[in-house]
């Protein structure tokens, strides 16, 4: 069986190859003489944003794989499957990032102190997210595929992640704060451009081949979404019209795959 070049899994996975990048390489001596210059609010508003990151992606590198395993189990994928192992290897070294930079720049910080988990985070990455991963394990239809995927990479990485990184990213830029940290909200962005446009392919593919699961995916993305909008409840307005914003880019993304729409262009 040749693998299938054009494809969009394995132009990301190509891609993913040629992008590749080290969470240690990136200097964070700035950031380290930066840190105790910045304002008590500044830097509890960082920590807390990075916390928020941080776990998330401990959440989803470790709530990734039943999803490879049931499209290994459906079979016909492989390419689907290759993507999935660069995504998963991603996953980790965002993880990796923000435990480097927390360990280099605030050693010994305690994040449940400064940052604890709130119900709509609860909600979001500890119940929701390992609900329709793991039940995977069990059920290996495109339906559980489907709600897997919606949540996952359309409402998770594709909302929430999007919102978050791009707005951080750019407020930190802006101001020339903490260098180390935009360069890592730069390279992580990229990665998930790839993630999120895995996403709508797969709910794309599964759509096209079972039309009748479209309400499924759209019940399943609106399902976290007003826990997702209340994380950047005491954000600022123009975060919170991102989020909508993307919230319905995703949206029409899913509903396209029935209205002839061309299948979703490589990212990242
Ligand atoms: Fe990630
Ligand atoms: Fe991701």
């Amino acid at each position: 069986m040749a693998l299938r070049y054009d494809l969009l899994p394995m132009a990301d996975y190509v891609k993913a190859k040629k992008l590749f990048w080290d969470p240690e390489a990136i200097d964070l001596s700035e950031d380290v003489r930066q840190w105790p210059e910045l304002s008590e609010e500044l830097q509890l508003g960082t920590l807390r944003l990075i916390a928020g990151f941080y776990r998330g992606e401990i959440a989803v590198t470790e709530d990734l794989s039943p999803l490879l395993f049931a499209i290994r189990k459906e079979g016909g994928h492989l390419e689907e499957e290759i993507f999935l192992c660069t995504q998963l290897f991603e996953e980790a070294k965002h993880t990796e990032f923000f435990d480097r930079w927390l360990g280099t720049v605030v050693p010994g910080v305690d994040l449940n102190e400064v940052a604890p988990v709130g119900p709509h985070y609860q909600f979001v990455f500890y119940e929701e997210l390992p609900r329709v991963l793991h039940q995977l394990h069990a059920d290996q239809s495109r339906r559980a595929q489907l709600e897997a995927v919606a949540t996952y990479h359309l409402m998770i990485e594709g909302v929430a992640a999007e919102a978050g990184y791009a707005t951080a990213y750019l407020s930190l830029k802006e101001r020339g704060l903490l260098p180390g940290l935009v360069k890592g909200f730069e390279l992580i962005q990229r990665d998930e451009a790839r993630h999120i446009a895995f996403g709508h392919y797969l709910a794309d593919r599964i759509i096209r081949d079972e039309p009748d699961l479209l309400p499924v995916a759209k019940a399943q993305m609106r399902t976290p979404s007003p826990h997702i909008l209340s994380l950047f409840l005491f954000s600022q307005l123009e975060v919170i019209k991102h989020c909508i914003n993307m919230y319905e880019t995703r949206l029409r993304k899913v509903e396209e795959a029935l209205t002839g729409a061309a299948t979703p262009e490589a990212a990242g």
